[in-house]
């Protein structure tokens, strides 16, 4: 996985909880406290799904609140920060979402290794989406947190349900 994923983990932990707290969560996912992360570095999922395991210990905080922070992070600090240009154009969470198979395909088009997830959308009525999740990583509470954070940035209530590994249910308010 892209290095932007684990920088944007660090940035948050060092930030809200202070820098010791992300040097432990790298020590005990059996990496150097000093370890440097840069956003289009490759890292073995092996080693990011350790270092998020490692942070829910050292945090106590289960995965489920892990993937809420992760995802109102990215989306509303991280993401605007070092990828602004995929903001512009979209004014609500539907349109953002709905943007976001072909960012995920075009941010990660000419970068080796890159499996970046991809997205098909249906709809079951002009408020009610089903977003289809297609990865091999099973990150899909990653991605509901991630979902949620949209509706934040936009200031919009989203009701996000996960209908089963690959598929979440989100109503728009409008
Ligand atoms: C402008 C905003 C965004 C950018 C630039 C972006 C970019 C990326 C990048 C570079 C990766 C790593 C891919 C890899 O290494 O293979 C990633 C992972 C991921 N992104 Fe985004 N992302 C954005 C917003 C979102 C949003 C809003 C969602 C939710 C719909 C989302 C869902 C995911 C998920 C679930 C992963 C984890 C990898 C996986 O499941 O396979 N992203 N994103």
């Amino acid at each position: 996985m892209k290095g932007a994923i684990v920088q944007c983990l660090g940035d948050l932990v060092k930030t809200n909880f202070g820098n010791e707290k992300w040097e432990s969560s790298l020590e005990k996912a059996g990496m150097s406290k000093t370890s440097f992360f840069m956003p289009l570095q490759n890292v073995d999922d092996e080693k990011v799904t350790k270092i998020i395991e490692s942070v829910c210990k050292v945090m106590n905080i289960t995965p489920t609140q892990a993937a809420e922070a992760f995802g109102e992070y990215w989306v509303n600090v991280y993401a605007p920060r070092l990828y602004s240009t995929y903001y512009k154009g979209a004014s609500s969470s539907k349109e953002l979402l709905m943007k976001m198979d072909s960012v995920h395909d075009s941010v990660t088009k000419n970068i080796q290794n890159a499996h970046p997830p991809r997205f098909e959308y249906e709809w079951r009525d002009s408020k009610t989406m089903i977003l289809k999740y297609k990865s091999n990583r099973g990150m899909i509470d990653i991605l509901t947190g991630l979902v949620k954070g949209v509706g934040k940035y936009y200031k919009e209530t989203l009701v996000v349900t996960k209908l089963s590994n690959d598929k979440l249910q989100i109503v728009f308010p409008k």
